[in-house]
């Protein structure tokens, strides 16, 4: 080992002992205890993702499409999920991480109707070991910014090798045309380098109110095709 080396070893020595060792252990604990938490939360998403797969292979046997376009989930980052906990004023614990936060598992299934929206929901909601634990339709009542979608927050066991465990999930419905102006407006308004303005703001929502006309013609020729399969 060189100098340098030398000296720069007997810095970190130094930083460390900063640090007692019960922290270290509080820290080490925690750290083990949230990637189990975490991991729990990405068995839920492979719950609610199957059974979203489940009812989407029936549907497409049954009906001869299918009504689910995409799924996308996302485990929120440690980062995030602190930042959330601070601005709410919770108290940084694992007890409050699971009751005060909704959104750590987050599964977001992109459909190809509206009709497909509810229709999905239901069967979801209908399944025994699914309890419903919030519903907001934004798209009966959307934001005053014109977003739509319809957002369930979901319990749903998973079943560990000694124990049954309940996990939250935030789920969010959509349509394609729905999902495209979500993508672009969030792209727009969390630009850092510029000013959003009330003109944008208008256009935006504008902008909401022509792809939900869009999603409503599309639904009318879907009901429509299946009015002339039935005679
Ligand atoms: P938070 O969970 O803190 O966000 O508050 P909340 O539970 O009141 O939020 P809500 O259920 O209304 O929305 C939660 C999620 O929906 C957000 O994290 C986004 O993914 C999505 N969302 C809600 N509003 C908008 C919006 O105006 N634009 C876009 N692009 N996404 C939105
Ligand atoms: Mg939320």
């Amino acid at each position: 080992m060189n100098i340098r080396n030398q000296e720069d070893e007997d810095i970190k020595t130094k930083m460390m002992s900063v640090v007692d060792d019960e922290t270290i252990d509080w820290m080490q604990k925690k750290s083990i205890e949230f990637a189990k938490l975490m991991s729990y939360y990405k068995c839920a998403i492979m719950e609610i993702e199957t059974k979203f797969n489940v009812l989407n292979e029936e549907y497409s046997l049954e009906f001869d499409r299918n009504p689910i376009n995409s799924i996308r989930s996302r485990l929120k980052n440690p980062r995030s999920i602190m930042e959330k906990l601070e601005r709410r004023g919770i108290p940084l614990s694992m007890s409050s991480l699971e009751k005060d936060l909704d959104d750590i598992a987050g599964v977001r299934v992109i459909c190809s109707f509206v009709e497909d929206v509810y229709t999905l929901s239901e069967a979801l909601l209908k399944q025994d070991d699914v309890v419903l634990i919030e519903k907001k339709d934004y798209i009966a009542s959307p934001k005053p910014n014109g977003y739509r979608s319809l957002h369930i927050i979901a319990g749903i066991p998973i079943f560990l090798v000694h124990e049954k465990r309940m996990m939250k999930v935030e789920i969010q419905l959509r349509t394609i045309a729905m999902d495209f102006w979500a993508s672009l407006e969030h792209q727009l308004r969390y630009k850092k380098d510029t000013e959003f303005t009330a003109e944008m703001a208008e256009e935006l929502y504008q902008c909401a109110e022509l792809s939900a006309e869009l999603d409503k013609r599309m639904d009318r020729l879907k009901q429509e095709t299946r009015r002339i399969r039935e005679e």
